[in-house]
């Protein structure tokens, strides 16, 4: 059994990783912005599954849940929580659109990231895993648009590229994962792909990654993609 902490999971991805956690008997401390208004995360009833407050971008919030998670190993960590809007281009994007993404995505995991070490060195895994995106490579973007919300997933691989290598002698694995395009508030109804397969692939490679492969950007079917 596993100890894992999810962000975002309220719903999409996150709501989907924490359900199929819990069912393969894994322990779930599932966080969200808003505990009381998680309807569908709390209606799950599982005793291995504990609510947690989380705005990733509240430095409040941070050290409580730090505070509540004293002692607690943890064997993986998933950053799930991101925004994408609403300004994306170039005509449209606003300082305030730069600030909420950036620190959504970027700043709040790599936060979260420095809240959690040590219970992540006491856990087995030590496992760190990120959100990335299709949208983060540059070596594939041909297209160009959503200016705001691909820079902040290539600036996530970044900080998982330093993250595995500052770790690595302490044997962390850390990975940037593409979940592909997943029907959720955020993919719209035109994705790809379904939460729960994209959920069931993400686990899969999270099982399967050793710390040899830290560093690594990789989709839900463990394609590797192009930085
Ligand atoms: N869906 C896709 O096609 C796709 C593709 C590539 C990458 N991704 C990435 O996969 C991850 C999950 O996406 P999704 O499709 O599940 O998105 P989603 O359905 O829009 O859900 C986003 C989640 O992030 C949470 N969140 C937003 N801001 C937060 C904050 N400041 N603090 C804590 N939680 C916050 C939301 O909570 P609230 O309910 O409180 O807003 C919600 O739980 C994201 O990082 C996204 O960038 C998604």
């Amino acid at each position: 059994m596993s100890s894992v902490l999810i962000t975002g999971a309220n719903r999409g991805i996150g709501l989907e990783l924490t359900r199929q956690f819990l069912k393969a008997g894994d322990q779930v401390f599932a966080c969200c912005r808003s505990p009381e208004q998680a309807t569908e995360l709390s209606a799950i009833a599982d005793k291995n599954l504990t609510l947690l407050k989380l705005d990733v971008t509240s430095e409040t919030d941070l050290k409580t849940i730090q505070k509540q998670l004293l002692n607690t190993p943890l064997d993986i960590v998933i950053n799930s929580a991101g925004v994408v809007g609403p300004g994306q281009e170039l005509s449209e994007m606003t300082y305030a659109d730069w600030q909420r993404v950036m620190q959504t995505n970027v700043a709040g995991p790599a936060m979260l990231t420095q809240a959690l070490l040590d219970n992540l060195r006491a856990g087995q895994d030590r496992k760190l895993m990120y959100l990335s995106s299709g949208l983060a490579s540059i070596a594939t973007n041909t297209s160009g648009g959503q200016l705001v919300y691909r820079a902040s997933k290539t600036a996530v691989n970044s900080l998982v590229k330093s993250l595995s290598i500052e770790l690595a002698d302490e044997q962390f694995t850390v990975a940037a994962l593409d979940p592909g395009w997943v029907k959720t508030d955020m993919g719209g109804p035109n994705a790809t792909t379904s939460a729960e397969d994209s959920a069931r692939g993400l686990i899969s490679r999270i099982r399967e990654l050793t710390p040899s492969e830290s560093g690594c950007f990789v989709n839900y079917r463990g394609e590797s993609r192009e930085w």
